[in-house]
């Protein structure tokens, strides 16, 4: 029954990969009065990413998604080969989903010419801090493609994660700066049961690290109490951070607790914190973050 419910999806649901097809197919369904939803993606899917399908479906009447892994925003020696393609996975979810159309194209369809050449946009200061002081060029190669998929899309709506946090700042205000036409919606991060983030680099993880990858969560959470208590300290919280990740085996990169607004650092009189960490735990690279209201 529930195969061939997801068999009437998969009619109505199409896979292109070019993107003179995807212009066409797309100009067709605005012409009808349609409002047009794009959700970005590197495909291997899980239900945080299925969650912003439904946020686009709300938002919109023709959901686009994007499967695509974007070399730009890979450095040397990052997992760029190894990143898992699982494209007919990927579209079997989607159609139970109810995506409207898959955009899958190869790398040489959309960047025409040498990486090296390639015209970037790039977003200085809110794009070096953080994740960016860690993996230079990253947000510049994010930028620049959802920036693309922007224009072969042009779609009305477009939902991101708030699991990059970062990225989803810098997207705000690429659309910002750029007078691009788009409403750009954020989706809650979805959670394993134990807390942790769901990620596609989770499958990198061993058993054991798994179940130590939780930590990650709740050291975040323990930044996040003692804000809510009133503590100001925001060097201590920090230290204490990246200590208590340091003990329980991870190789942190980075714990801060930033302004939610822009990720300047707190003053006292924000009307939101974020406590964001990055961490490796064996071959996997973690990303999460909180929220938290600055006036509770
Ligand atoms: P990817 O890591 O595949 O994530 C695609 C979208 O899913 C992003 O907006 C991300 O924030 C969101 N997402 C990932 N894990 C989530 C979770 N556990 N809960 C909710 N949302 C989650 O982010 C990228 O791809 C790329 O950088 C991209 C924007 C597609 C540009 O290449």
């Amino acid at each position: 029954m529930i195969s061939r419910v997801v068999d009437a999806y998969r009619e109505q649901m199409q896979t292109l990969s070019t993107i003179a097809a995807l212009r066409e197919r797309v100009r067709q369904e605005r012409s009808n009065g349609a409002r047009i939803g794009l959700v970005p993606t590197m495909g291997n899917l899980h239900r945080g990413h299925l969650s912003l399908i439904d946020y686009a479906r709300e938002a919109s009447d023709y959901v686009v998604v994007s499967l695509f892994v974007n070399p730009l925003q890979f450095g040397p020696g990052e997992d760029f080969e190894g990143y898992p393609r699982t494209l007919l996975q990927d579209e079997q979810q989607l159609a139970a989903v109810g995506a409207s159309l898959v955009f899958a194209p190869s790398v040489e369809e959309v960047y025409q010419k040498p990486l090296a050449e390639t015209a970037r946009v790039e977003l200085r200061g809110l794009s070096d801090i953080l994740c960016g002081a860690h993996r230079p060029g990253h947000f510049a190669g994010v930028a620049t493609v959802v920036n693309m998929l922007f224009n072969m899309v042009q779609p009305d709506v477009a939902v991101f994660g708030q699991k990059d946090y970062q990225q989803l700042l810098i997207i705000r205000r690429m659309v910002e700066d750029l007078h691009l036409p788009i409403q750009v919606l954020s989706a809650p991060t979805v959670r394993e049961p134990d807390g942790l983030a769901m990620s596609s680099r989770n499958a990198y993880l061993t058993e054991s690290e798994r179940r130590t990858a939780a930590r990650l969560y709740r050291s975040l959470c323990h930044a996040r109490d003692r804000l809510r208590a009133g503590d100001r300290d925001y060097n201590s919280l920090e230290d204490e951070g990246m200590q208590a990740l340091g003990a329980a085996g991870f190789r942190p990169e980075y714990f801060a607790v930033r302004r939610a607004q822009d990720l300047s650092d707190p003053t006292g009189d924000e009307a939101a914190f974020v406590v964001l960490a990055a961490a490796w735990l064996g071959r996997a690279r973690l990303i999460d973050n909180v929220l938290v209201h600055g006036m509770e």
